[in-house]
């Protein structure tokens, strides 16, 4: 098991500390950390969880998003995958206390999962197997609940010590989730861990080459929704174009997975194309924001 220490402590949401600062997460100190939940695992719908409905089918229609999601049977067919994905509570309460207090991660958190299940099920044909994957999607960042707000929501770029809390999240999502689905093997904690890792090793928490479905399909999904939404620090995003230009020369440098940037282009183009049959112009003609601070602090949504 790869030598992974906590930067930062791990508190849940009321603030308890479960792990401190330093700690190792051995596989013994992660299964002692998922069995101290004790009494039956209270689940809930994700979609029938409060407004977690309506938000979503709002941000469907909201520019870019709205070629990707508005199209009548593909929403259907998302919103039907969406409706089985069932969650222990204290994940649905840490999902929509961003709705309140990070807005931001709240949408992005939600938007990543609906462009993962239309991804994965380009990839994936068999039912069950497909619906273990996406239920990886919602809870990738649920370690943000680990990172101060004043950081989250910082307007101007991060100091260093800032951006080693942030890269806290990644690990803090490990072993939150781990204990929420008393499973420190279940795939969302994995996603969680690892889903700034990059292929080619150039990502954190450990710089590791990461060769895994779904969290290449929650790695570009993520990278995509942090270049075309807002963000905190840059009130202007990318536009649609340059921000799948970006995707398609990060792929093209090995960074992330081809085949998952090519079914996002394909998913973007209004006459449905399969992603095999997509045609992916190398050209650059979109153009970044101006003040874009992408890459001085690496898409960290
Ligand atoms: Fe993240
Ligand atoms: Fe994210």
């Amino acid at each position: 098991m790869p030598d992974r220490r906590l930067t930062h402590a791990v508190t849940d949401r009321d603030g308890t500390l479960l792990l401190k600062a330093g700690t190792r997460l051995t596989r013994q100190v992660m299964e002692a950390s998922a069995s101290r939940q004790a009494g039956a695992m209270a689940t809930c719908r994700l979609l029938d969880y409060r407004q977690v409905r309506s938000d979503l089918l709002s941000f469907f229609a909201v520019p870019p998003y709205d070629l990707i999601f508005q199209e009548a049977h593909r929403q259907e067919t998302l919103l039907e995958i969406a409706g089985d994905v069932v969650l222990p509570e204290p994940v649905l309460e840490s999902l929509y206390h961003f709705r309140e207090w990070d807005f931001y991660t709240y949408r992005h958190t939600l938007l990543v999962f609906a462009l993962s299940i239309l991804i994965a099920r380009e990839l994936i044909d068999d039912r069950d197997a497909l619906l273990q994957e996406v239920m990886a999607g919602p809870t990738h960042d649920i370690g943000k609940l680990c990172v101060p707000l004043e950081i989250l929501t910082k307007e101007t770029p991060l100091t260093e010590a800032q951006h080693a809390h942030l890269r806290h999240h990644a690990l803090a999502g490990y072993v939150l989730l781990s204990r929420y689905f008393r499973d420190p093997g279940i795939l969302a904690a994995e996603v969680a861990r690892d889903h700034h890792e990059r292929r080619d090793g150039s990502g954190y928490p450990l710089g590791i080459s990461i060769d895994n479905q779904m969290i290449d399909i929650i790695m570009v999904s993520d990278v995509y929704d942090a270049l075309i939404s807002p963000r905190p620090y840059r009130p202007v995003s990318y536009d649609n174009r340059t921000a799948l230009e970006e995707l398609t020369r990060q792929a093209e440098a090995g960074t992330i997975s081809e085949t998952v940037a090519r079914i996002l282009v394909a998913l973007n183009r209004r006459a449905q194309p399969h992603f095999s049959q997509c045609v992916v112009s190398t050209e650059r003609r979109g153009t970044p924001p101006s003040k874009n601070v992408y890459g001085l602090i690496d898409a960290d949504d």
